[in-house]
């Protein structure tokens, strides 16, 4: 039955990094990689079947989706209908409550969000994994945006991708951090976390393979430190893992490099206020923005020292929140 539905999927941010492919089509990572599902910043989608259209059309924050992004969400409707045996299109329409193409992950929750509404409307009834192989191949990091908590997404070895899925491996109540997002005052990134991938995975970095491996270490570490709620150790691994990414972007050529000016003085001020007994600890996706963990007494004061950090246009606050779900109808 086809029937319009709508679903919110959080954002995530990556604890240790995907950023290297073994199939750019599918979207199948290089290593495994973990999260933490943010509870507020997100996707709301809304899909309506609708026999009398010649095409899929699609609406973010009120602009239509350009070529790109669109190319990408047929690629899920099209396996949803495949699977639901019908060529209906659909109209789509999306808010994000996450800042756009600043190096925080929209896409990861408007593929979860597309992947979990979409295939409501076509009337299949998917379990998580199989709605996080479906994210995953919007959006790699998709994948982990369909659990809530703390995410683990299997690398997997198959070709067609089948065991490349992310489940949870704690939920949101075993250690409720919050999570502060000091973005920088910049233009919109120039080089999109697809792009940079393939760029960087062309093997021009001396790094890349030497990163690969360690991710493979880093997932072991960092669950190790989640599980026993150690911020000290979370830090070592959080924070090596972010600036081993943006080493081996910088070592790319042509080069990518992300940071900003307040990028740096951002690492700075959290580096000094763990060394004055703040518990938290950084982290960076492929933008100028940092992402900051913290222990629920220290956030405010966190927040503020992030807020006084000159180019710093705002810091959002949030914590550790639950999966993508369907939702009434609210677009
Ligand atoms: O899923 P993509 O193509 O937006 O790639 C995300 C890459 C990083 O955000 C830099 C790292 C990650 O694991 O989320």
């Amino acid at each position: 039955m086809l029937q319009r539905a709508t679903a919110f999927a959080p954002s995530n941010i990556a604890l240790t990094k995907y950023w290297g492919k073994r199939d750019h089509t599918l979207n199948l990572p290089l290593a495994p990689s973990l999260s933490v599902t943010l509870s507020d910043l997100g996707t709301l989608t809304v899909v309506a079947p609708n026999p009398d259209l010649d095409d899929d059309v699609m609406m973010v924050d009120d602009q239509e989706l350009d070529p790109a992004g669109m190319t990408k969400v047929r690629r899920v409707l099209n396996i949803i209908r495949q699977r639901a045996g019908t060529q209906v299109k659909a109209g789509l329409r999306s808010v994000n409550t996450v800042p756009t193409a600043r190096g925080l992950a929209s896409s990861a929750s408007a593929f979860a969000a597309l992947a979990l509404a979409a295939s409501k409307a076509y009337g299949l009834d998917l379990d998580e994994r199989e709605l996080s192989i479906l994210a995953r191949t919007g959006s790699g990091s998709a994948a982990r945006s369909v659990a809530g908590g703390y995410v683990l997404w299997h690398g997997g070895t198959t070709a067609d991708g089948s065991d490349s899925y992310a489940e949870r491996v704690f939920d949101a109540e075993h250690w409720p951090l919050k999570i502060l997002v000091a973005v920088v005052a910049d233009q919109k990134k120039k080089v999109s976390s697809t792009l940079g991938m393939k760029m960087n995975s062309a093997g021009t970095s001396p790094l890349f393979d030497a990163w690969i491996g360690q991710c493979q270490r880093d997932v072991v570490t960092c669950q190790k430190a989640l599980q026993d709620k150690n911020m000290r150790a979370l830090a070592e691994v959080v924070e090596g893992n972010a600036l081993a990414m943006h080493a081996t972007m910088m070592s790319n050529r042509p080069p990518l490099l992300y940071w900003q000016a307040p990028t740096v003085a951002l690492i700075h001020a959290v580096q000094r206020l763990r060394s004055e007994g703040a518990e938290c600890c950084f982290t960076i996706d492929a933008g100028s923005s940092v992402v900051v963990l913290c222990e629920p007494q220290d956030a405010r004061a966190v927040a503020d020292e992030l807020a006084a950090v000159a180019g710093i246009e705002e810091v959002l606050q949030t914590h550790v929140g639950s999966g993508a779900r369907l939702v009434g109808d609210a677009v």
